[in-house]
């Protein structure tokens, strides 16, 4: 399973980075919004940060201009992925700059039927958010679970499914259950992901009695 992260913080994304578990990055404007910084800057930034791919989106509604800009986008950086929001505008220029060979990352999908599209537009990815749906009573993962069914249906679709909207480690640990591709984390999940109390216990117990022995690995 591919962990991207889902931020535009380029001091968080270098942080993470060098763990070496990060295989792409998500943005969206919201996201950057919050860095109170240049957009494209931000997008040039972290592309040189991390070689996988990194989704930047497009702000235009209709196809022309959406097109326009998903092109701009993409000139930025090799591993730019266009996120198109899930629209007929936006399947229609995924497929447009899919047909050109540019990565893209079909947005804001919250059905199956919407899923289709996004394969069949020749998306590289496609984003269910699962923890939206949970904020309105529906189960986000159950998306998950059809969507990887239906694409196993048909090995002609190539799109990824990558699980956004994640909001804590079940959700990723449910999602790899169920072999969807990528999981886009916030920063404070990624972290979560490697926390459990019996390990601070165990590590303590560890290091109060390897204190007792006097030693040192490295001065022995
Ligand atoms: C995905 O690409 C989106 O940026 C993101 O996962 C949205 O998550 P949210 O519902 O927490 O805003």
């Amino acid at each position: 399973m591919k962990f991207f992260v889902d931020t535009a913080d380029v001091g968080e994304i270098r942080d993470l980075a060098q763990t070496g578990l990060l295989d792409g990055v998500t943005t969206n404007p919201s996201l950057v919004a919050k860095t109170g910084r240049d957009f494209l800057d931000v997008v040039r930034e972290i592309c040189q940060i991390v070689h996988g791919p990194v989704s930047a989106e497009v702000t235009a509604t209709e196809f022309e201009p959406m097109l326009a800009e998903g092109r701009k986008l993409a000139s930025l950086a090799k591993n730019v992925c266009v996120k198109v929001p899930l629209t007929l505008a936006g399947l229609k220029t995924c497929k447009a700059l899919s047909d050109d060979g540019v990565q893209v990352n079909v947005t804001l999908c919250f059905s199956a039927a919407q899923a289709i599209l996004a394969a069949k537009a020749g998306a590289t990815f496609v984003s269910p958010f699962v923890g939206r749906l949970d904020d309105i009573g529906q189960d986000g993962m159950d998306l998950i679970a059809d969507i990887v069914q239906i694409y196993g249906n048909y090995p002609a679709f190539r799109t990824e499914v990558l699980v956004a909207s994640v909001r804590n480690p079940t959700h990723v640990v449910t999602a790899a259950k169920l072999g969807a591709h990528v999981a886009t984390l916030p920063p404070n999940v990624l972290r979560q992901l490697a926390q459990h109390p019996l390990t601070d216990k165990g590590l303590a117990a560890f290091l109060a009695d390897w204190q007792k022995t006097g030693q040192s690995i490295l001065k022995s």
